[in-house]
């Protein structure tokens, strides 16, 4: 599976309901054993495509790129400006990575994180958030050089506290 060669462009409106269910399975994927079940079954695709499209069509300055195997969606990045509330502070933030669940450990994170690593072209830090359980993707990042900085948020889920660590490249 990892010798098929992956596309990456840019994600269009077409794919919001394809990563909107990559996405949901990526959450149960990952989620599992630290949000309730009852809370990852009810998490509802279309909500996210809906809201996907949405964010598309007002623009903006992050970017959303899709990694394609033989046509089909298998993975997906969001990144853009770090934004403290309002305001942006010259850093980036990687929003949403995402690989599909049958694709995990095949190429697909690793790609579209370089290509993103690559386009950011490291002005400034690259910031981002993952929750403290879940270790397959702190691995992964850590792999890729980013450090976890030191910040940690709150984060609830079904009523239940998975807290958010930051993890910081460059800078
Ligand atoms: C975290 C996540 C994005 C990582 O993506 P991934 O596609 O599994 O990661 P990759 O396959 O690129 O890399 C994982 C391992 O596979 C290896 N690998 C990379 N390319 C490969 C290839 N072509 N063939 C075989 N193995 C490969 C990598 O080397 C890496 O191992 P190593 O660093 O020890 O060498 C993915 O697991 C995921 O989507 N998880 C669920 C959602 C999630 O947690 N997202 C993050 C939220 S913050």
């Amino acid at each position: 599976m990892s010798e098929q060669p992956l596309l990456v462009r840019p994600m269009t409106v077409s794919d919001c309901a394809p990563v909107a269910a990559l996405r949901v399975r990526g959450w149960r994927f990952a989620y599992r054993g630290l949000m309730p079940r009852a809370f990852l079954d009810a998490l509802e695709p279309e909500w996210h495509a809906e809201r996907t499209r949405e964010r598309l069509a007002r623009g903006g300055d992050g970017v959303d790129l899709v990694a394609e195997r033989d046509g089909r969606v298998v993975g997906w990045v969001s990144w853009g400006p770090y934004r403290d509330g309002e305001a942006t502070t010259g850093d980036s933030e990687l929003y949403a990575l995402y690989a599909e669940p049958d694709c995990v450990g095949t190429g697909v994170g690793r790609t579209l994180l370089e290509t993103v690593l690559r386009d950011w072209g490291g002005r400034g830090r690259m910031l981002l958030w993952v929750v403290e359980g879940n270790t397959r993707a702190r691995r992964f990042y850590e792999r890729a050089g980013f450090r976890a900085d030191g910040a940690r948020e709150p984060y609830e889920a079904g009523g239940v506290e998975v807290p958010e660590v930051r993890y910081a490249l460059g800078g």
